[in-house]
């Protein structure tokens, strides 16, 4: 059964969170977050991510006031959601634009980052313990306040502790606390742990410059020093945070990443100093209380998406997707995070345009309401399977007609499109009325997840795709897939049952309807609001 690490738990369970995350503002008030709470139900989620702003909380120094807090928590109780927050502290994507006005108006006392020509950037300076002991305080005030108001329900699951931290705008800080830093030894945690990281980027800019065991920031990393040493600074004042944020209130703490596959390639222009895939490692090192470093992933592109996924799923990294593109290809992309790289949660940015001028889906959105209305309904199954092998994405990316699966014994064969002829196609609720017998329904692309339980018990999820079983046999371990599929040999392989159903309170499968017939000839078809269909197959 699973052995991912899950850091999120309800009742004492593991949970994965489901949802998404509301737009910047969202947080200020109920009228603001009224939406956000109605998409995550129009999604089938459990989660809603939303900001609590540290100039709203510490609006005149010393003095707290976590009435949005309060609000959020009693909205999320009347929805039954569950939410995360986000610390909208020191930095913001790199920037400061969340610090209250009397951390603004004093740069001599907060200090702003430095940049190689000598003027200062819009972002505080991790180096300054003033800024540290502002942001630690209004940490901590809002760790006890969830403490008193809500350590009995437990509506807040995570705390994500500021938003893609780093620099915009500068490698580093060259203030005079910044060169002091980079000036400083290389600690000996990361010293020593850097002859075992040998994939690591780290690990190529320390062979450059001559393996010292010894040195400054810049005689050990050359280039690459500035962004490394702010890596270990920024990682340390949140490790800080974290550190005194559990004391007083120990729940799961996280840091999300503006990536860096994402900008320029240079430091700078996208934060630097953030856990970008480059300093993961350095942030891993620093981070010793914060439960995982989780990638925000806007990436379009399939195969620059799986590699963040892959970098970020690591044995002391479960995969967490805190923000993802709203549109586009993200409802594909995200069941290849969810079966090859078992994320432990996924949501997605600005949600609220999910909803309607009518309070409903918005038709544009159906695509990715759809994927997680399926995923939604795999939950139980993800909770059990995922890291065992079990789990199988489907994603139809632009010219795939057929996608092959590699299963226990079985070839699985998913099949794009709705297919078929118009009656057989899918049954009436999907094809059904006047129009099955003029006109095929445009199929969206197939996707979704295939859980195989045992030997011969499949679970579907997902939409527009068909799925063939083909035992694997001597003479075909694995189906070529130059050859065209052999419809004769899958039509042997034999069910006992087809059944649509959902998983109960309990994790047990119940069967809402059974198909047989027509309804299962032409391979076993799935869409979101069908929910769960099981096939058992027999010799
Ligand atoms: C990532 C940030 O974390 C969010 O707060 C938001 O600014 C989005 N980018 C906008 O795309």
């Amino acid at each position: 059964m699973s052995t991912v690490r899950r850091p999120f738990t309800v009742d004492g369970k593991p949970f994965f969170s489901l949802g998404g995350q509301s737009r910047n503002s969202s947080g200020y008030n109920r009228a603001e977050a009224e939406t956000a709470f109605r998409a995550v139900k129009l999604l089938h989620g459990n989660t809603l991510e939303i900001p609590v702003y540290w100039e709203q909380v510490e609006p005149v120094e010393g003095q707290f006031d976590f009435g949005s807090v309060d609000t959020l928590l009693a909205m999320a109780r009347e929805n039954q959601v569950r939410l995360v927050l986000l610390w909208f502290g020191t930095w913001k994507n790199g920037n400061m634009e969340y610090t209250p006005d009397w951390v603004k108006r004093q740069p001599e006392r907060f200090k702003r980052v430095t940049n190689p020509f000598g003027n200062t950037v819009w972002v505080l300076s991790s180096h300054c313990e003033a800024t540290y002991q502002a942001d630690e305080r209004a940490f901590t005030a809002l760790m006890s306040h969830l403490k008193e108001a809500d350590s009995e329900e437990r509506t807040v699951i995570a705390v994500q502790i500021e938003n893609e931290p780093g620099i915009l705008g500068s490698d580093r800080d060259y203030g005079p606390e910044g060169q002091a830093a980079i000036e400083s030894p290389v600690p000996s945690k990361v010293l020593e742990c850097l002859p075992a990281l040998t994939e690591s980027p780290v690990f190529r800019s320390w062979l450059a410059c001559g393996q010292r065991a010894s040195g400054s920031w810049d005689e050990v990393f050359g280039a690459d020093a500035g962004e490394y040493m702010t890596a270990w600074s920024i990682g340390r004042y949140i490790d800080r945070l974290a550190e005194a944020g559990r004391a007083i209130y120990d729940i799961p703490l996280y840091v999300n990443v503006w990536l860096g596959e994402q900008g320029f390639r240079q430091a700078g222009t996208y934060p630097s100093g953030g856990a970008v895939s480059k300093t993961l490692d350095i942030w891993k090192l620093a981070t010793p209380h914060i439960d995982l470093i989780a990638p925000d992933i806007y990436i379009a592109d399939a195969d620059g998406y799986r590699a963040i996924c892959r970098a970020y799923a690591r044995d002391d990294n479960p995969l967490f997707v805190p923000e993802s593109a709203p549109w586009g290809s993200n409802a594909w992309n995200m069941f290849y995070a969810l079966a090859d790289c078992s994320a432990v949660g996924y949501h997605f940015f600005a949600i609220e345009h999910i909803v309607g001028p009518d309070g409903e889906v918005n038709p544009a959105a159906k695509d990715i309401v759809g994927s997680f209305h399926a995923t939604a309904a795999a939950i139980p199954l993800l909770l059990k399977y995922q890291g065992t092998g079990r789990v199988h994405a489907i994603a139809q990316y632009e010219g795939m007609q057929e996608q092959h699966l590699d299963m226990d014994g079985w070839v699985g064969v998913a099949r794009f499109g709705y297919g078929g002829y118009t009656y057989a196609g899918m049954d009436w609720r999907h094809t059904g009325g006047d129009r099955a017998l003029v006109e095929q329904p445009r199929a969206p692309r197939g996707r979704g997840l295939v859980f195989q339980a045992d030997e011969e018990t499949f679970y579907l999820v997902g939409g527009a795709y068909r799925l063939g079983l083909l035992r694997k046999g001597p003479a075909s371990e694995t189906l070529d897939p130059t050859r065209s599929t052999d419809w004769f040999r899958e039509r042997q392989a034999h069910f006992v049952s087809v059944d649509e159903g959902h998983f109960d309170e309990a994790g047990a499968f119940v069967v809402d309807r059974r198909r047989n017939g027509d309804e299962t000839d032409n391979g076993i078809w799935v869409e979101p609001d069908v929910q769960v269909v099981r096939v058992v197959m027999t010799r």
